[in-house]
């Protein structure tokens, strides 16, 4: 049994002072959701605020990024290990906007990766197609070239409590969710990718998270999916209301 992990991406949102506000009305609500995963993802300068807020509860805290270097004269890059010191237990990593935005490709998705294992950090690695790529009929040439590259030369072992989220481009911030067959069909494809590289044993245990336009109207058909192991909400996650709703339906899923 996959146990299921919500993830809230904040993005380049909130301040300190509102990413506080947020992990405080957020840990009113959710204080007793221990059934299910729960990450809490701020800007780099708002994490160790909002690990203090959660501190002592089944919250957890992650980063949308990291460097792959150790230290150095990397004018304004973050290493692992000050993610790790700031009370971090997760790294999201090649989201589609630093692929976009900030000249990410698979290689450097896959150095982050080895970088933050070596901390004991967990990577949610995030893999996808654009619009263009879907039209072309290329969704599955691009996820599995995004998840073979991420995955490249680590042992099983090293990958045991990886997350992957698939997130098709098209529909990040969009309003326009994969329906529930499109994503399960390309999370059943991901979990193929893996038992090929690895095992069946190994791809049964790795958690994929959908991610896209991930709202309280359509978690329910969504996570209710065989191979759809939870979420990572954009949006709907800088809202209080939205976010424990989407985690407390989750919740009542049994698959
Ligand atoms: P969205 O973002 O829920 O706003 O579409 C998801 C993401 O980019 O992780």
């Amino acid at each position: 049994m996959r146990r299921f992990i919500i993830a809230g991406n904040w993005k380049m949102y909130k301040t300190i002072t509102e990413a506080i506000e947020l992990a405080n009305g957020l840990k009113r609500e959710l204080m007793d959701c221990t059934s299910l995963d729960i990450v809490l993802c701020p800007n780099y300068i708002a994490l160790e605020e909002v690990q203090e807020v959660v501190y002592g509860t089944s919250i957890k805290v992650g980063a949308q990024n990291v460097f792959w270097q150790k230290e150095g004269a990397f004018t304004g890059e973050v290493s692992a290990a000050m993610i790790k010191d700031a009370g971090c237990d997760y790294v999201i990593i090649g989201h589609s906007e630093r692929r976009q935005y900030f000249a990410e490709t698979n290689e450097t998705v896959n150095k982050k990766i080895a970088h933050v294992l070596e901390h004991g950090l967990i990577p949610i690695v995030c893999v996808g197609e654009n619009l263009k790529e879907r039209e072309s009929d290329k969704t599955f040439q691009v996820v599995e070239d995004h998840v073979k590259g991420a995955l490249k030369g680590f042992t099983k072992e090293q990958l045991k409590d990886l997350i992957i989220a698939y997130e098709p481009v098209w529909a990040i911030g969009t309003g326009k969710t994969a329906t529930p067959e499109q994503a399960q069909e390309v999370h059943k494809f991901i979990r193929e990718i893996m038992t090929k590289l690895f095992d069946e044993e190994f791809s049964g245990n790795i958690r994929i998270q959908y991610g896209g336009s991930v709202k309280p109207e359509n978690v329910k058909d969504l996570m209710s999916r065989a191979d759809i192991d939870g979420a990572l909400v954009g949006g709907a996650s800088l809202k209080v209301d939205s976010f424990v709703e989407i985690i407390k339906t989750t919740e009542g899923i049994t698959k």
